[in-house]
């Protein structure tokens, strides 16, 4: 009898494990199936370091051999699906709960132990919505900001001086995002400023120093990773700052006053219809407002400057561009204005694609088991993405793909209306082109629904930067650079520009 129990105990563990871990074995066996990249270094520890010493190489290779067809690749982040290009129209339809971004947020961001914030749908609502239907209303505010950021920031250049950019753009571009998110008061206060700009930095910090540790430890390396306890210094002066000016805010409504025009204002207004428990969330969201907006653009501005630093004769065209644009505008840098910088759009396109920020995007976390339209079968449990660094570099896409080509861009939109009819088709053929577009090939702002929502404001900002930049010096790399363009610092999949290096500038001087 006793042995009868015993079988029958045995029987149901093994049903029991079989249930819950038939699926994870479906889905590897799944993965299995796949083509590797990079087969030829061998285990999976040597096809990791071979991704982190030269991730671009590899994603070259897998874009030569694999261009049509999804393969896997081995990351920082694990096992990945590289998914083709021609399957990101039927991807970009799957709800969030088939193909998830959240996820994918979560996994580059350790969220787990870093604490991301969760309520994501404000955010992304009030970027898409107010902040980007603000931009035309709120320009004269803008503008008059970054006229006031350029002199007090850059030193005045009356002969030709080295000036460490980056830095500096960054502070006007946290300045000038401040406005928007804080308003003018406040954007231009120590602890914004602290809060914007550092938090993104220690936030990296302390991924990078998690990651250091095989996922299996990190729940016990969270204890050892002094970085995390600085996001939580961040939480807490952002709520000490800011929970203040909140109180406020909501006095100034009940007392009937006029509410200043900003995003922390829309989010307080719709922050009831976003289940927003207390106003400690509402200070969290300005937070990853910081993260996702101050960096990534004032990365992109220092690329185009190297860029401009590099091909400076580039630099009359476009003064020539905007002063043409500017007098049928009296002088208004206007949303209309800068829409018709299409020289400069094209010039901020173009050094985008050169210089992408991550060599993959429009990651995400396949939730549950997808097959595609030809049969093609996506494994539950991993994550896909698309090799956008390779895609920037097509030839079939874009010919001459490593040239710099700063009319690149402007000659396609105007093919387009050489080539389309319609009007109306040929304005769409031309909006694929523009520096805010997220097409297949450009994912630079990534794509589908959860393309970013701020591209918009980023666009009208380092737009007005660089116009008013352009307008006031004249930029070129020093002697020692021999005219070639400083090299991105590359980490695994990461690029950024070496944000230590000096251009020179120089005032223009008009007759
Ligand atoms: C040049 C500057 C910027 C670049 C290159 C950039 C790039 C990106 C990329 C690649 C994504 C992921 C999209 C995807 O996976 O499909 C993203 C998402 C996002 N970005 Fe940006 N971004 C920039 C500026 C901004 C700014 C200024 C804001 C806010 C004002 C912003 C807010 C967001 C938000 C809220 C998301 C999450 C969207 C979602 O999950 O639905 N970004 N951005």
């Amino acid at each position: 009898m006793a042995q009868y129990v015993l079988e029958f105990a045995l029987f149901i563990v093994l049903l029991l494990a079989v249930t819950l871990f038939m699926p994870s074995l479906t889905n590897y066996l799944s993965l299995r199936r796949l083509p590797l990249n990079g087969a030829q270094h061998g285990s999976y520890p040597n096809r990791l370091m071979a991704f982190t010493s030269n991730a671009e190489q590899l994603y070259r290779e897998g874009y030569a051999k694999f261009k049509h067809t999804v393969y896997r690749v081995t990351t920082v982040e694990g096992s990945r699906v590289v998914i083709p290009t021609k399957y990101l129209e039927e991807l970009r339809h799957l709800p969030d709960s088939t193909i998830n971004n959240i996820k994918s947020l979560f996994q580059i961001f350790e969220g787990k132990y870093t604490g991301l914030n969760e309520n994501a749908p404000l955010i992304n609502h009030v970027v898409r919505t107010d902040l980007t239907r603000a931009l035309a209303r709120l320009s004269p505010r803008l503008c008059e900001e970054v006229d006031r950021c350029i002199k007090a920031e850059l030193p005045p250049c009356d002969d030709w001086t080295p000036v460490v950019i980056s830095p500096i753009i960054l502070r006007i571009v946290a300045i000038l995002s401040g406005n928007l998110f804080l308003g003018p008061e406040l954007c231009r206060s120590d602890e914004y400023l602290h809060m914007s700009i550092n938090y993104t930095v220690d936030l990296f910090a302390a991924v990078a120093a998690l990651k250091r540790y095989p996922k299996i430890l990190r729940p016990l390396a969270q204890y050892f990773t002094p970085e995390l306890s600085s996001i939580q210094d961040h939480k807490r002066r952002a709520n000490a700052f800011l929970l203040p000016v909140i109180r406020r805010r909501r006095a100034m409504t009940r007392e009937g006053m006029a509410m200043p025009d900003d995003m922390l204002q829309w989010m307080i207004n719709k922050a009831d219809s976003f289940n927003v428990k207390d106003d400690a969330e509402l200070a969290y969201c300005q937070l990853s407002l910081s993260l996702a907006a101050i960096h990534t653009t004032s990365i992109t501005a220092t690329h185009i400057i190297y860029d401009l630093a590099a091909h400076p004769a580039i630099l009359h065209d476009l003064r020539h561009e905007i002063h043409s644009v500017l007098q049928a505008t009296n002088g208004a840098m206007s949303s209309q204005a800068l829409f018709q910088m299409k020289l400069l759009d094209s010039v901020m396109r173009e050094s985008q694609r050169l210089n992408p920020t991550n060599m993959a995007r429009f990651t995400r976390y396949v939730a549950k088991p997808v097959t595609l339209q030809d049969g093609t079968g996506l494994p539950a449990g991993y994550f896909i993405e698309s090799p956008h660094m390779a895609i920037c570099r097509d030839p079939l896409i874009y010919p001459e793909p490593d040239t710099f080509n700063p009319h690149r861009f402007l000659h396609l939109r105007q093919l387009s209306h050489t080539h389309t009819t319609p009007p109306t088709a040929a304005a769409a053929a031309e909006h694929k082109h523009q520096f805010v577009s997220a097409t297949p090939d450009n994912l630079s702002f990534g794509y589908g629904r959860h393309a970013c929502p701020g591209r918009f404001f980023a666009s009208h900002e380092l737009k007005l930067i660089l116009a008013h930049l352009i307008l006031a010096y004249d930029i070129r790399l020093p002697a020692d650079a021999n005219g070639v363009r400083y090299r991105n610092v590359v980490r695994s999949a990461v690029v950024v520009p070496d944000v230590g290096k000096a251009v020179l500038l120089r005032r223009v001087v008009y007759e």
